[in-house]
């Protein structure tokens, strides 16, 4: 039940048949330092994935990769037994080493045992939405991606994953998983400085498929720009709630996870991302990317 009088910036999207609010939240910040390990506020993870819930959110973005497994498990110890509006998107390709990097996972076996994993730290029997997570922690890749990507639409024949997604992925490597499967969501890094994926936004919300993007207040390089603070002094609010509007205006098909280990910066963002844009502020913010 939401604590919130008024709707959350954005409204709503579809993906496939499941509703979730656009405003949505990345669990990646719940883990120790890294994304290793557990939090150093454990009661505190907690109480941010409850204000999550308390807020209206609807959309949950994680990985069994955080932590490894723990934040899927402070979520299954935050939230079980889950809201029936809430929506759970985890993804798959990527395991974890001593050391904290991210090596690729994705052969078919791989894949298997991590939906499992997943299935079992969430306290879940179906998973919502499955992201196969493609390239590295570099970026993205070049190169097929038909054998993990029919792995998983065998999952989902078996009834373990409700619906589709791509992570990481090139505008080819999205347009194969389309023509083996139908996928509801892309996740890739983009932002207001960020701009790669402007025209692949733009193809996917013709085709009613979500664009997610991470690192949407630019990840662990908080986003710095002098445009962005001088819209956002003018406005008088943060250079993230400015960050987050535009990416609510940039497109319809725009879901947003802004990640956070602080209940008071999640209610900051879920109130500035709804500051309305003018043209002008608008094409002032277009030129940071360009
Ligand atoms: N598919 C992939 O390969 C991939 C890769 C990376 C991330 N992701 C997903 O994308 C989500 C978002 O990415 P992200 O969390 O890495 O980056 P982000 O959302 O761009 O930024 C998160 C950072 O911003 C800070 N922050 C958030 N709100 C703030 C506020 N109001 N004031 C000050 N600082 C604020 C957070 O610190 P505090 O904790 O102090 O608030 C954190 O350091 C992740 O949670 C994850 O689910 C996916």
């Amino acid at each position: 039940m939401s604590t919130l009088s008024a709707p959350l910036p954005g409204g709503t999207w579809t993906l496939g048949d499941l509703t979730v609010t656009r405003f949505g939240y990345g669990a990646m910040q719940l883990a120790g330092p890294g994304v290793m390990g557990p939090p150093a506020d454990h009661d505190g993870a907690l109480a941010v994935l409850r204000e999550v819930v308390d807020l209206g959110i609807t959309h949950l973005d994680t990985s069994d990769a955080y932590g490894p497994h723990l934040t899927n498990r402070l979520i299954r110890e935050a939230l079980h037994p889950y809201p029936a509006s809430l929506r759970i998107v985890t993804k798959v390709g990527a395991t974890r080493d001593r050391q904290g990097g991210w090596p690729t996972a994705r052969a078919p076996e791989d894949l298997r045992r991590s939906v499992h994993e997943n299935l079992e730290n969430l306290g879940v029997e179906v998973l919502d939405v499955v992201n196969l997570r493609l390239g590295d922690a570099q970026g993205t890749q070049a190169g097929s991606l038909a054998e993990p990507f029919e792995a998983l639409v065998e999952l989902q024949r078996q009834g373990l994953i409700r619906h589709l997604g791509v992570s990481n992925a090139t505008a080819e490597q999205v347009a194969e998983a389309q023509a083996i499967a139908p996928i509801v969501c892309v996740q890739n890094m983009y932002n207001l400085a960020y701009r790669r994926d402007d025209e692949l936004i733009d193809a996917l919300a013709e085709d009613g498929v979500a664009y997610v993007p991470f690192f949407p207040l630019g990840g662990f390089s908080p986003l710095q720009s002098s445009a962005l603070s001088s819209v956002a002094a003018r406005l008088s609010t943060t250079p993230m709630s400015v960050a987050l509007a535009w990416l609510l205006q940039r497109s319809p098909n725009i879901l947003l996870i802004p990640g956070t280990s602080s209940a008071a910066h999640l209610r900051e963002n879920v109130a500035g991302a709804g500051v309305p844009l003018t043209g002008a502020e608008l094409a002032e913010l277009d030129e940071i990317g360009r």
